[in-house]
């Protein structure tokens, strides 16, 4: 008998283009479509749980097992890290992280100790570390754009999709530090567990990301 794996998708930006691929895969998404107050939806047509959760919440769960599968970001991925199998690059959500500044700083061009603020502190201390510099990070949650025009800080690493962000308020990227897309990742031992059901789930979606009717 065929066994039920659960997923975790990631909410908000990753979960329209996820379920998309799913319903083209031939999976009956409705129950995610419409999903009221409920937190775990299961797909009529196809033995698949799916759990709605924020992007570091489904790096959790797949690495404790409580989900086989996940839908996140490469930026999560690079942020948190973690045990499991990343299989699948799903070619959605993709956008890269960059370095930027305030139009016209000159962001190297001084001895200080540079100030950088990201919402993620991890990819930045990583980034300047390979180039060998010190640099002083500091931890934002929300809006980093910010920090350099309140003068917080020198530069900023975040996501950057149209750039529109970083233009409309007077930044511009400098560098790329690295590229951003959805990922499929898996349990490790769910990946022995249940190999059968996970290979028909990849082989499915590898066949539409492939592009095969
Ligand atoms: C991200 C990022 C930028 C913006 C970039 O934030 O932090 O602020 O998108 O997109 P753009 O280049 O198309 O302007 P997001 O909207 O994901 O919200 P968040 O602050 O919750 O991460």
């Amino acid at each position: 008998m065929s066994e039920r794996l659960r997923i975790a998708l990631t909410k908000g930006r990753l979960q329209d283009k996820s379920v998309e691929l799913f319903e083209s895969m031939g999976l009956d998404c409705s129950p995610v479509r419409d999903p009221g107050r409920r937190l775990i939806h299961a797909l009529p047509n196809y033995p698949l749980d799916v759990v709605l959760a924020k992007a570091p919440d489904v790096i959790t769960y797949v690495e404790h097992g409580v989900c086989d599968l996940g839908v996140v970001g490469k930026d999560t991925i690079l942020e948190k890290g973690g045990a499991f199998y990343e299989v699948l690059d799903l070619g959605f959500g993709r956008c890269r992280f960059a370095l930027a500044v305030k139009r016209d700083s000159d962001f190297y061009g001084t001895y200080k100790t540079r100030r950088v603020a990201s919402k993620y502190p991890g990819v930045t201390r990583a980034f300047f570390e390979g180039k060998g510099m010190d640099v002083d990070i500091i931890k934002i949650e929300g809006s980093v754009e910010l920090a350099p025009i309140l003068d917080l800080a020198d530069g900023i690493v975040d996501i950057v999709e149209t750039g529109a962000t970083l233009r409309e308020n007077g930044l511009e990227p400098i560098e790329d530090v690295a590229q951003v897309s959805a990922r499929l990742i898996v349990n490790t031992a769910s990946m022995k567990l249940y190999k059968n059901e996970i290979a028909d789930f990849l082989t499915r979606m590898e066949r539409r990301l492939g592009g095969e009717a």
